[in-house]
C-alpha cells in the first residue's frame, strides 16, 4: 500500500484524491488516508502532492513509521474523498512544520 504522511496534517491540499483509479482516499478534519484494502499501488498520487506526503509503505521513514497503522485505522471509519477541494486556509503556514502528529484530529 501507499501511506499518508504527517506532512499532510493541517495541509490538506486534496490534489492526491483526483487522480486515484481506485478511490482509496479516505477524509478526516485536517488530513487524509489511503485504506490499505484499495489501494493497488500504482503510485500516480505521489508527484501530485505538494508536501511530498504520500509514500509508499516500504519507503516510509522510521520517524514516520506510526503513520503505516494510523492510515489503515482511520481508513476505517473516515468516508471517502474523490473530488478535490480548496486546501485547509492555513495549509501555507503549516506546510513546511514536522512533527505534526499532535496536530491530528480523529
Ligand atoms: Fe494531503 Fe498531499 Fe493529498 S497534503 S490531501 S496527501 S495532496
Amino acid at each position: 500500500t501507499h501511506v499518508v504522511t504527517e506532512a499532510c496534517i493541517r495541509c490538506k491540499y486534496t490534489d492526491c484524491v483526483d487522480v486515484c483509479p481506485v478511490d482509496c482516499f479516505r477524509e478526516g478534519p485536517n488530513f487524509l488516508t489511503i485504506d490499505p484494502d484499495e489501494c493497488i499501488d500504482c503510485a500516480v498520487c505521489i508527484p501530485e502532492c505538494p508536501v511530498n506526503a504520500i509514500l509508499p509503505e516500504e519507503d516510509v521513514p522510521g520517524d514516520q513509521i506510526h503513520m503505516i497503522k494510523i492510515n489503515a485505522d482511520l481508513a476505517k471509519s473516515w468516508p471517502s474523498i474523490t473530488k478535490r477541494k480548496p486546501a485547509l486556509p492555513d495549509a501555507e503556514e503549516w506546510k513546511d512544520k514536522t512533527g505534526k502528529l499532535p496536530e491530528l484530529i480523529r
